[in-house]
């Protein structure tokens, strides 16, 4: 038996305005996107930016609905779309923040499980990681150069690879 150690490597900013200009400036798209949560069975409203290889920013929130599997988290809102307009462009960068009147969201908000995988199958399909930049209303900000430090040990496609074929 051996033991294997994973390192992580999470950049930690004291606020939003402590990232670099652009990755401030995509973090606010977020802020601003909370604005596009639909959320009134959980009222935690979600909002992810999108930057895209062509300058393009795409931002959304979350989606719920009455059934409530059938809502959509705002990363995923905001990646499928991005992938339905902008096929062949590349993701650079994704931001997200959440805001609530019930709930104090006070450390970075990290993607959920499902949004991560999403994730990981753009960066394997573009073939470059995707920064993933992370806020609450208030407290520091976490940024990974890629989603292989939030979900290691990825499912990926290739697993689906058929016998005999
Ligand atoms: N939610 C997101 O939009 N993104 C996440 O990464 C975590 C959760 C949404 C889903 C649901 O509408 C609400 O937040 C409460 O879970």
């Amino acid at each position: 038996m051996t033991i294997k150690t994973l390192k992580i490597e999470i950049e930690e900013y004291e606020s939003s305005k402590a990232l670099p200009e652009k990755e401030h400036m995509l973090l606010e798209k977020a802020v601003e996107a909370v604005n596009k949560s639909y959320a009134p069975y959980s009222e935690f409203h979600v909002g992810a930016a999108v930057l895209l290889e062509n300058g393009e920013v795409i931002s959304a929130g979350n989606q719920e609905n009455a059934a409530y599997p059938s809502g959509l988290c705002a990363e995923r809102v905001a990646l499928f779309y991005a992938k339905s307009q902008y096929p062949d462009v590349k993701v650079k960068s994704i931001a997200i923040t959440a805001r609530s009147d019930n709930f104090s969201i006070e450390g970075p908000l990290p993607p959920c499980g499902a949004c991560r995988q999403v994730i990981a199958e753009t960066e394997k399909r573009q073939n470059a990681p995707i920064d993933i930049l992370m806020a609450g209303e208030k407290g520091p900000v976490h940024k990974v150069a890629g989603i292989e430090s939030l979900l290691p040990f990825t499912f990926y496609e290739e697993k689906l690879k058929k016998k005999n074929r």
